[in-house]
């Protein structure tokens, strides 16, 4: 439970909330690289954390990402022409490159340097892994990207997409650790061993190993043995459940500032997924949904797997938005919710989004009750709270400046169940906190902090 002005706190992030200050320290995914399909094509409207901006791809490829509004008198470049390496104002004919620089004044004389004192406010952009990301902090300060694996592999083993989300980004990076409401939410009921194969068949589970012992132990144990590991970009959560015999089957989540998080299913050998919350504004926020394999290119079934899939990957419209939406109540089936599924939903990402949109906008934790299966949630909070109030105070965040920290996996291991959380991990990844960059000549690390939670 919070206090109403620490949840207003953690969810706002507009420019001049200190959370929205720390979100600024590190570089966001502002849209997909498939947004930006050609150079010189039309400029696209965004808007992050509250800021409406506009991002266009010049002659040379280039992206950049800057105020919609042209200085002269503040006509909307989305108008513009985008036209020999800068987009050009419709109005009266000024021109801007990426880097927000005024390259022509057509309406000054030829010989006045006015040109040179026009700036249009533009952010730092960069583009990898399939991605545009965008860093709106002090620019004097500007880090590398986080080296996340997804832009460690080969382009073909990868797979990017992204989801609008109706409520709060908070709340939906919260659904994304708790990794406990899979005994729940995304739960399959049909009774008979036929129709039980069926709905996991439906769930796209084949690719597994022991798929149906994998959801059976989660169904059956709804209250995960849980422990937190604090590293110096973020967390490890681990939720061991029992099995059929003495092991402990181990879901794994990573979560890495300030806003991404790994699911905790993938054995050795399957796919990774990862989402990113960016947020729109206080009330929505985009989804990056991706995922991963880091020894195989991916098939074009493993890319477009939508349908009911254990992924995080919703069915979206050209522009994202997903098809099992608020405004349509998720197409909920009830006879479905009544006889094969926790909530007649299709669509893990769907159930997800469904749910976390009915915890309103912005959920009241005025209101929660909070358990033991929480510890993760709790942990979240006290790491980006803590890291906010600490830059308000003047001190700057540290995982901003280790970007190789950030190339780290998570996910499941069915072991002994005398391991703890760290020897469960190294076993599955071979580290403690699963740092897996040295496979990527980033160089061996420890991960270890003089601070752990920071
Ligand atoms: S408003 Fe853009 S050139 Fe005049
Ligand atoms: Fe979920």
């Amino acid at each position: 439970m919070l206090s109403k002005a620490d949840n207003e706190f953690l969810t706002q992030s507009d420019a001049g909330t200190p959370m929205g200050a720390l979100l600024r320290r590190f570089w966001m995914p502002a849209l997909l690289s498939a947004e930006l399909p050609e150079r010189d094509g039309p400029p696209k409207k965004i808007k992050v954390l509250g800021e409406d901006l506009l991002a266009f791809r010049d002659t040379n490829g280039k992206v950049g990402i800057v105020e919609p509004h042209c200085p002269h008198r503040g006509a909307n470049l989305f108008h513009g022409r985008n036209e020999d390496c800068g987009l050009r104002c419709v109005y009266h004919g000024w021109k801007f490159d990426v880097d927000g620089n005024c390259v022509d004044l057509p309406t000054a004389p030829p010989e006045s340097t006015y040109r040179d004192t026009i700036k249009l406010l533009a952010y730092p952009a960069r583009e990898w892994a399939d991605l545009i990301w965008v860093y709106m902090g002090p620019k004097d300060n500007v880090p590398e990207l986080p080296q996340i694996e997804l832009g460690l592999v080969p382009a073909a083993n990868r797979y990017v997409t992204k989801k609008w989300q109706d409520c709060n980004w908070v709340q939906s990076l919260e659904g994304g650790i708790d990794t406990s409401h899979f005994s729940f939410l995304h739960k399959v009921i049909a009774t008979g061993a036929d129709e039980l194969r069926a709905a996991m068949s439906k769930a796209a589970l084949a690719d597994q190993s022991t798929p149906d012992d994998r959801i059976r132990w989660v169904q059956n144990d709804p209250r995960p043995r849980f422990q937190v590991l604090g590293h110096d970009v973020g967390l490890v959560i681990g939720g061991g459940r029992k099995t059929d015999g003495p092991e402990l089957y181990w879901r794994i989540a990573q979560f890495l500032m300030p806003n991404i998080a790994y699911t905790p299913a993938a054995l050795p050998g399957e796919i990774y997924y990862g989402q990113c919350w960016v947020p729109v504004d206080d009330e929505s926020c985009w989804i990056y949904s991706y995922c991963w394999q880091p020894e195989r290119p991916l098939s074009n079934a493993e890319r477009t797997k939508f349908d009911g899939g254990f992924n995080v990957h919703s069915e979206v419209d050209a522009d994202y938005m997903p098809l099992r939406n608020r405004r349509n109540g998720y197409l909920i089936d009830r006879a479905t919710q009544k006889h094969s599924t926790f909530t007649g939903i299709t669509g893990v990402s769907e159930q997800d989004a469904a749910i976390q949109d009915s915890q309103g906008p912005i959920q009241d934790r005025t209101k929660e009750h909070l358990g033991p299966t929480d510890i993760g949630i709790v942990e979240f909070r006290k790491l980006i709270v803590g890291a906010a109030r600490a830059l308000a105070r003047g001190e700057e965040p540290k995982a901003p400046r280790l970007p190789k920290r950030y190339a780290v996996r998570s996910g499941g291991c069915i072991t002994s169940p005398d391991k703890d959380l760290a020897a469960v991990m190294t076993e599955r990844f071979g580290h403690p906190q699963g740092y897996i960059g040295d496979k990527y000549g980033l160089g061996p690390t420890t991960m270890d902090s003089d601070n752990p939670r920071a």
